[in-house]
């Protein structure tokens, strides 16, 4: 027999956001990972449906982030009721946007709100860390922060996870390109140098500091002085066709700095306004389009409220 059901939805986000890899993302406000969790008699965790995804989204409870977060979450209730998910993808996996964090932070939030809140936000970021982890090989909270939480969060550490919530710019738009293809963020990472020569470190923490500076004074100028990256982009630029050229459309049409998302193949480029976020998009697709068939575009301000209740 059912007993209760609920639906929300869970942002994208942009993590790294150029100098912060691993330690800096933002939630958007389109496109949103859309699920339905019923409680049941019958225990065990299943997942009834998976749509909108193209690229094989495994529907096996140990290998699906939500359904991974979920098993954690239960692990702590001394309950024997079961969890069916429905999970509708409106982005779709390996796109860079954080679509593995949002099924894994969607799940427990559900979960947690039908049961009336037993867990705070840092407890279920727990869960949906080790849910992430299935996807990504490694815990990083760059995804599922800011989809948690909304609005901008640096990951000050990670032993023990230690966030920080940033006041989001007000005039601040973001521009998503994503080229239709997957990138699998567990072979992303592989390409990423394991050392690096100090004058670049010193770099990459001027622009770290400076991207949290900029953002916390809603700095503009500060922010695009600090949107370069040493880290990631240098080494998975070559995953994206055309990514250089993507970028410089970006910044020629008025971006205040432009990156990969995540891991890729998605792009993000920052503006001060929905309309020339909307033109940078337009120019940005107009070049992907030369070496990518699908190509879609979202321009969002940054989403602060991070998952809701929608049934
Ligand atoms: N910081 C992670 C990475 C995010 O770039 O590998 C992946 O979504």
């Amino acid at each position: 027999m059912k007993l209760k059901s609920i639906k929300v939805v869970a942002p994208a986000t942009v993590s790294n956001v150029g100098p912060g890899f691993d330690i800096m993302g933002f939630a958007i406000n389109t496109p949103v990972e859309e699920m339905t969790l019923r409680l049941t008699n019958k225990s065990g965790i299943r997942i009834t449906k998976i749509t909108g995804d193209k690229n094989g989204l495994p529907t096996d409870i140990n290998k699906n982030t939500a359904t991974v977060a979920l098993m954690h979450m239960i692990s702590k209730l001394n309950d024997n009721f079961g969890v069916e998910l429905e999970i509708r993808k409106k982005m779709i996996s390996g796109s860079g946007l954080g679509s593995s964090a949002a099924s894994a932070v969607a799940a427990p939030f559900a979960l947690n709100e039908l049961l009336g809140k037993p867990f705070t936000k840092h407890e279920l970021l727990e869960f949906a860390l080790l849910g992430e982890k299935i996807a990504s090989g490694s815990i990083h909270a760059d995804n599922v922060a800011p989809c948690l939480f909304g609005g901008f969060i640096l990951i000050r550490g990670y032993n023990p996870t230690d966030i920080v919530q940033l006041s989001s710019p007000r005039k601040l738009f973001c521009t998503i390109l994503h080229p239709q293809f997957e990138i699998k963020t567990s072979e992303a990472r592989k390409l990423i140098k394991k050392k690096f020569p100090l004058k670049d470190v010193i770099t990459q923490t001027g622009n770290a500091a400076g991207l949290v500076t900029g953002i916390l004074k809603s700095d503009y100028d500060l922010i695009k002085r600090s949107l370069n990256d040493l880290i990631a982009e240098p080494a998975r630029a070559k995953l994206i066709p055309g990514f250089y050229e993507i970028k410089n459309a970006a910044m020629e049409n008025g971006s205040i700095g432009c990156s990969i998302s995540g891991s890729g193949p998605a792009v993000f480029a920052f503006s001060t306004s929905e309309k020339d976020g909307r033109k940078i998009g337009k120019a940005m697709k107009q070049v992907s389009l030369k070496y990518v068939k699908k190509n879609n575009v979202y321009v969002s301000s940054i989403n602060n409220v991070g998952p809701k209740v929608i049934g």
